[in-house]
């Protein structure tokens, strides 16, 4: 009967990796001809650019590169009057640069990389080693005014009348402290000059990165006045705060569960929460509802072809590794129990950690193999099938009973969907929801953990005591849950 609900999931599974493969690889490649077609006919320079910086040498170079292309290629999307520019240091693979260049119809500078002065300083986060790059910004004096992006931003709408603002504009979305993932400003080479200057000189910087650096350089802008876009289209002169809704903090929505910025712009959405809840991964959602805002302009701008290879790979071998399980299963643990001689209690205890470790493995090794910047649909998709080989896996070779191990799975399942029920009417129900389906899960975790205790000491000793020689029956403990 297991075998049968098994084998329902593992069609059920696949037919979904199915769907989404097609859907990621067709749109990947429309995606690419409506690219080159915007290529040929971009014309004249323009005044004004969008720039954005990219350098190598953390462990999520591929994946800024990622979001970098789906921001560039969102911006042409939005069909905005400017140029798009990529400031990239030297050390960034000439495919990559290519890629930016020719499919995604960005201008890429190529720059050294500056020397970080505070790595010295006792708070640096070395993810913030190459930030200073920013600067190089205000060198880009082909242009009137440059709007500078971290590649985190989501774009709801263009933002062209930016350009209109003066010197220096930028959104305090903390009350005292502005934010530098997006900040308008007039090129030029004397303010370039000096900035490197006061870098050489290390300039006081509370956090050693471009944050503090321009933060500090910029010390007056809180008492600016507020810019207004002047509906005559000149450009201003000086320094302006600019309206909230160019830098939506990300974490406000998640109170919500909607954008609730009343005065000025609803443009562009931000994420400058930790690291690994960015929303390029394909994690973020559910468990964060705007990841997947990020993701469908990925599906409709880059596509996911450049991850497919190394999804069908994982693919196949979860679905063997499946089939081999079960197909070896009464020989699988005969061989293993009869090499190991498990008389000693240290032997016992030995496996006994064994096992527990790759049950634990199974639900935590795949986070690390599946490719972080695919789809979410995709990646639990992948992830729940490769927990689910890897636990049949550990079921199989230490003769466990099915069901209490594959607890964890269904509880994640379980979560998956709580947190993707689409009528909430705001966050706070939503993580009450979640804190109250745990709630109700707990028990059932914490007594499929003692079953699979109790039988792992059952088949143990078992083992020990009556080595089965030849005779291919599981022990009758298997048979009741399974
Ligand atoms: C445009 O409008 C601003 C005020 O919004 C005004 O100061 C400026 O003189 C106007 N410029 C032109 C060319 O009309
Ligand atoms: C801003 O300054 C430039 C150059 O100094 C000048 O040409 C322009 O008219 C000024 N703009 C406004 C709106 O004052």
């Amino acid at each position: 009967m297991a075998w049968k609900i098994e084998m329902k999931m593992m069609m059920m599974m696949i037919l979904l990796l199915g769907v989404v493969l097609v859907e990621g690889t067709t749109t990947s490649s429309k995606a690419k001809a409506k690219a080159k077609a915007t290529v040929i006919k971009g014309g004249a320079p323009h005044r004004n650019a969008y720039a954005t910086m990219m350098y190598m040498g953390t462990p999520r170079d591929y994946e800024f590169y990622v979001a970098t292309r789906v921001m560039l290629r969102s911006l042409a999307k939005l069909k905005v009057d400017a140029d798009l520019v990529v400031i990239a240091s030297l050390d960034v693979p000439l495919r990559w640069v290519q890629a930016m260049e020719q499919e995604d119809g960005a201008k890429v500078v190529r720059v050294e990389n500056l020397n970080n002065p505070y790595k010295k300083q006792a708070n640096f986060d070395w993810r913030f080693m190459l930030t200073m790059n920013k600067i190089y910004v205000w060198s880009l004096v082909d242009y009137d005014r440059v709007v500078m992006l971290d590649s985190d931003n989501i774009f709801l709408q263009k933002t062209d009348e930016l350009f209109q603002c003066g010197q220096f504009c930028a959104v305090f979305i903390n009350p005292c402290v502005f934010h530098t993932g997006l900040f308008v400003l007039q090129p030029s080479m004397e303010v370039f000059k000096d900035m490197v200057h006061e870098l050489e000189n290390e300039r006081d910087n509370p956090d050693g990165a471009d944050q503090g650096f321009i933060g500090g350089y910029f010390p007056n802008l809180l008492d600016r006045p507020m810019f207004h876009p002047p509906t005559n289209g000149t450009k201003l002169n000086g320094t302006y705060r600019l309206p909230l809704g160019y830098q939506m903090d990300a974490s406000y929505y998640y109170l919500k569960l909607r954008w609730s910025v009343p005065c000025g712009p609803n443009s562009v959405i931000t994420f400058p929460s930790a690291p690994w809840l960015k929303p390029w991964y394909w994690w973020s959602w559910p468990v964060l509802p705007l990841g997947i805002s990020w993701h469908e302009r990925r599906l409709q701008t880059l596509g996911y072809g450049a991850e497919m290879a190394a999804v069908l790979i994982q693919l196949v071998l979860y679905v063997g590794l499946l089939a081999v399980t079960r197909l070896a299963r009464p020989n699988m643990s005969k061989l293993w129990y009869r090499r190991v001689d498990k008389s000693s209690t240290l032997m016992q205890m030995a496996l006994k950690l064994v096992a527990i470790w790759s049950i634990i493995a199974a639900y935590v090794v795949p986070f690390f193999l599946i490719p972080r910047t695919v789809h979410p649909v995709l990646g639990w998709t992948l992830y729940l099938l490769a927990s689910f080989a890897l636990s049949s896996v550990s079921t199989n070779a230490f003769l466990l009973p099915m069901l209490p191990v594959l607890a964890p799975w269904v509880g994640i399942l379980g979560a998956l969907l709580v947190m993707a029920f689409p009528w909430y009417p705001d966050g706070i129900v939503r993580a009450i929801s979640v804190l109250g389906y745990a709630f109700v899960c707990a028990p059932f975790i914490w007594a499929s953990i003692v079953k699979v205790m109790t039988s792992l000491q059952v088949s143990l000793e078992k083992e020990a005591f009556f080595p089965r020689l030849g005779d291919s029956t599981p022990p009758p403990g298997i048979n009741k849950l399974c």
